[in-house]
């Protein structure tokens, strides 16, 4: 039997590279006897453009009747706007995330060696990094009450009455306790069960019961080194000395930042995969955004999106074979000197730089 995989390829470079992971969900099935079935649909400013709602009703019943959903990116200039009331294409992704209940982002940074020269950071630093963050993603300050008052007394400049906007950050021991869980449950399945919990304790509230409510679950998981860390240590620690990161669990917003400074370790941002997982259809999806600049050129890097589906095949379809042989695919295309834009040096030669369908078109070769 066919499984059912809703598409929401988004915005900007999104429909290149989803159509690229599909090429390659196709092959590798056909090596280990899976078929997909695709079924696409508008999310993000496309939706939006099309029926002025960032995520449409048929989308998120067709998401939530599918076995997966394979999404690419939402967003770009066309709707980014700070007129309070207007729709924007990221309200359709966070909608998608809480209505899924998909709490756990998993975002692993692997450094393949072949590319430990296209980061910016010292090969001598980022050989053999190999951590995965783990993010909370439907809690906290994305979806706190918001608002903006205008016209408070002394809120202008030069003390005259103007605006002031806030956010609010709550996180409930239900929420804490959930993401700890499966964060332990991912360091216990890896060989060095390493755990730091990032956290602002020393000012925030919300972190101070996050460190009560990690550490009580820690019980359950002795077999697992848990580690405090605040989160201004971790940018720097990511940085300073990225290997001794195994598992890393952090709160919503520090997971966003944090996941972008992390995927600069593997050398770029389109390296950077991506499930989200939780009560109903998990979602897999690059880490990246819709990179508008080189839309539609057929540039655009593929691996984040590929990487994405090689983790549904893993996390919803336990397909660990067909995903291991996409890894080694990967591996395989970046030895040869295969590169992106992207990914591409100073050293590397002219004639291995590739565009998004060759780089598909690499990787299926490998298979
Ligand atoms: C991400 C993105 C999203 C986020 C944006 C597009 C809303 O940056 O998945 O990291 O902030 O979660
Ligand atoms: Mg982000």
């Amino acid at each position: 039997m066919a499984y059912q995989i809703c598409l929401l390829p988004g915005d900007g470079i999104g429909p290149e590279i989803i159509t690229e992971a599909t090429k390659v969900l196709d092959a590798v099935g056909a090596k280990h006897g899976m078929s997909f079935e695709y079924h696409e649909a508008l999310m993000g400013g496309c939706a939006i453009d099309a029926c002025g709602d960032p995520l449409p009703d048929e989308t998120l019943e067709l998401a939530r009747k599918s076995d997966a959903v394979l999404l690419a990116a939402v967003g770009g200039p066309k709707w980014d706007t700070t007129e309070p009331g207007a729709p924007r294409p990221e309200q359709g992704l966070l909608r998608l995330r809480r209505e899924l209940g998909l709490y756990t982002n998993l975002r692993p940074v692997h450094v393949f060696s072949a590319l430990a020269d296209a980061s910016t950071i010292k090969r001598s630093y980022i050989e053999g990094v190999d951590l995965v963050l783990v993010r909370e993603l439907t809690g906290g300050l994305y979806f706190g009450e918001r608002g903006r008052n205008e016209d408070v007394p002394g809120a202008g400049v030069d003390g005259a009455a103007g605006a002031e906007a806030y956010d609010s950050l709550t996180y409930s021991e239900r929420e804490i306790e959930r993401i700890a869980r499966a964060a332990f449950g991912i360091a216990q399945r890896r060989p060095r069960k390493r755990l730091h919990s990032v956290d602002k304790a020393n000012v925030l509230a919300t972190s101070r019961l996050w460190r009560e409510v990690v550490h009580r679950v820690a019980a359950d998981y002795p077999d697992v080194e848990l580690v405090d860390l605040l989160v201004d240590n971790t940018a720097m620690q990511l940085v300073h000395d990225p290997r001794q990161f195994d598992v890393i669990v952090t709160e919503n917003m520090f997971g966003d930042i944090l996941s972008d400074e992390a995927s600069m370790l593997s050398g770029s941002l389109g390296m950077l995969a991506s499930a989200s997982l939780g009560d109903d259809t998990p979602v897999y999806e690059p880490s990246h955004g819709t990179a508008p600049d080189i839309a539609g050129q057929g540039v655009a890097n593929p691996l984040a999106q590929i990487m994405s589906a090689e983790m549904m095949l893993r996390y919803s379809f336990s397909a660990d074979d067909a995903a291991d042989d996409i890894g080694r695919a990967i591996a395989a295309v970046l030895d040869e000197g295969w590169r992106t834009r992207d990914l591409a040096g100073a050293d590397t030669p002219s004639d291995k730089v590739v565009g998004t369908a060759a780089m598909g078109d690499l990787v299926v070769e490998h298979l």
